[in-house]
């Protein structure tokens, strides 16, 4: 009762104060300054002192309130997640003493905007993922005003910068392929089929087809675009829509592909380290992390069966993995852990892969084809030259029983000047995955959806 009746007042003496966001908070030290945010974290400390750590997404601040800014209604109520907006001067603090950025703001005014609850609905109580983790999945707009989760979505954001700053030093042009199809590309089995105005449509799993019509007009193309699976099993590295970093070029060999795939890796990273934010971003994350060293190894997929034949790597009813088999998920990250750097797995048997992969000319029966493999991730990217004669296209669709009229465009493309070409796409969420050392592709994207989960 005593404390409803405090009315705080601004010293209307002091000059008035600057509206700063935490980010210019180094810069803004000596002078008064005004700052909005929520309550992050929350301290009280005898009568008249409490410590609030103050985080608007650009940093985190903390502040001190005293004396009677304690003693309001606002002050003993006050509730984590919490709005405030606070005024006073930021000073560095005396050594010994810790706080984000090393200084603190001391308050001289302060207001609250709005009250979150406490109690039973308090923000700490709907986190509490020790009985069920599927909670963090529900919770999921809560979980990011964590600092683990925005010091991932922060990283995201840089990293797809660094990944676009790459290819605009190349000279690539980016696109915006459309994500409401027709045609089928990456296998019938994980397409999600919509109803597009009467007509059968699908949500795309990948750009590539698009990409390589670009090619005569834009020359060398990429896109990062959201790509559709619907992944049927629950994994660390499957979602059922990912963002898909896409690239095309035209006039390459097989092996300009897998030089210009090391270069977007090795650069990207190196991208992201120079940058001092980042960096520390990284580091916070993945306190070991160490860039690849190139070149990369280079494997080819039948030395990857007898790798899992030397080093004793068995299927589950005791029998090897033989030529023509596909090489699944468990094998292929013993594999990778063991030998435990990247690898670009390459020349896979057309029977296990995409129609429109282009056969060696050296070995008809394996693809110019590339994985690349991560420790810790497994595949990362999936890469290869395409088909350029238009009969070999025409019997890749056959082998995979593919109608080839609604890819009457994509056909084309071998028939008005036709080139060799290739491409790639890398899995956006698990590249995040290796450099933030996150355990789950879920962890690396703002919503994941999966199986079961497209809220919120
Ligand atoms: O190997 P994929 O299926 O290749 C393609 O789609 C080609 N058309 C790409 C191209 O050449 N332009 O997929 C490429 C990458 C994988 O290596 C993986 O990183 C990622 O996409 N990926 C997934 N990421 C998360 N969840 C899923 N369900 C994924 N499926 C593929």
């Amino acid at each position: 009762e005593e404390a409803k009746k405090i009315v705080l007042k601004q010293d209307p003496n002091l000059p008035l104060a600057i509206k700063i966001k935490i980010r210019q908070s180094v810069a803004s030290r000596g002078k008064r300054v005004k700052v909005s945010g929520w309550v992050h974290r929350l301290r009280t400390q005898g009568k008249d002192m409490k410590f609030i750590v103050l985080r608007d997404g650009s940093g985190y601040l903390q502040c001190l309130l005293t004396g009677e800014l304690c003693h309001t209604y606002d002050a003993l109520i006050l509730s984590l997640e919490s709005t405030v907006t606070i005024y006073g001067v930021i000073s560095e603090l005396p050594a010994g003493k810790t706080a984000p950025d090393n200084h603190e703001l001391l308050a001289d005014y302060w207001e609250v905007n709005h009250h979150a609850p406490g109690g039973d609905d308090a923000f700490t109580n709907k986190l509490n993922a020790d009985a069920d983790p599927s909670i963090l999945y529900e919770q999921r707009h809560l979980v990011i005003r964590g600092e683990t989760a925005s010091a991932v979505l922060k990283a995201r954001s840089a990293i797809m910068k660094a990944f676009r700053d790459h290819f605009d030093s190349k000279g690539f042009t980016e696109v915006n392929p459309p994500c409401m199809v027709q045609t089928q590309v990456e296998g019938g089995s994980t397409l999600f089929e919509m109803n597009y105005y009467g007509e059968k449509a699908y949500l795309t799993q990948t750009s590539q087809l698009y990409l390589e019509t670009c090619l005569p007009s834009l020359g060398d193309v990429y896109c990062i675009s959201e790509s559709y699976r619907a992944e049927k099993s629950h994994t660390r590295r499957h979602l059922s829509e990912y963002s898909h970093l896409e690239a095309e070029m035209a006039f390459i060999t097989f092996d300009d592909l897998l030089d210009t795939l090391e270069d977007l890796i090795c650069d990207t990273v190196d991208r992201v380290l120079a940058n001092e934010t980042t960096r520390k971003l990284v580091y916070q994350l993945h306190p070991d992390f160490v860039p690849p060293q190139r070149p990369f190894l280079r494997m080819d997929y039948k030395d990857a069966i007898q790798y899992l034949k030397d080093h004793n790597i068995k299927k589950e009813n005791g029998s090897f993995y033989e030529f023509g088999e596909d090489i699944p998920e468990f094998p292929e990250r013993t594999m990778t852990d063991q030998i435990n750097k990247p690898i670009f797995l390459c020349r896979f048997p057309a029977e296990i892969k995409a129609f429109y992969m282009k056969r060696c000319a050296e070995d008809n029966r394996v693809t110019e084809s590339v994985d690349v493999l991560i420790p810790g991730v497994g595949e990362v990217v999936g890469g290869s030259m395409r088909i350029s004669d238009m009969n070999e296209l025409l019997a890749g669709y056959k082998r995979e029983g593919i109608n080839p009229t609604p890819y009457y465009w994509y056909t084309d493309q071998r028939k008005y000047g036709t080139t060799e070409h290739g491409g790639f796409g890398l899995g956006v969420e698990r590249f995040l995955a290796w450099l933030l050392h996150r355990d789950n592709v879920k962890e690396c994207c703002l919503y994941p959806r999966f199986m079961g989960r497209c809220l919120p």
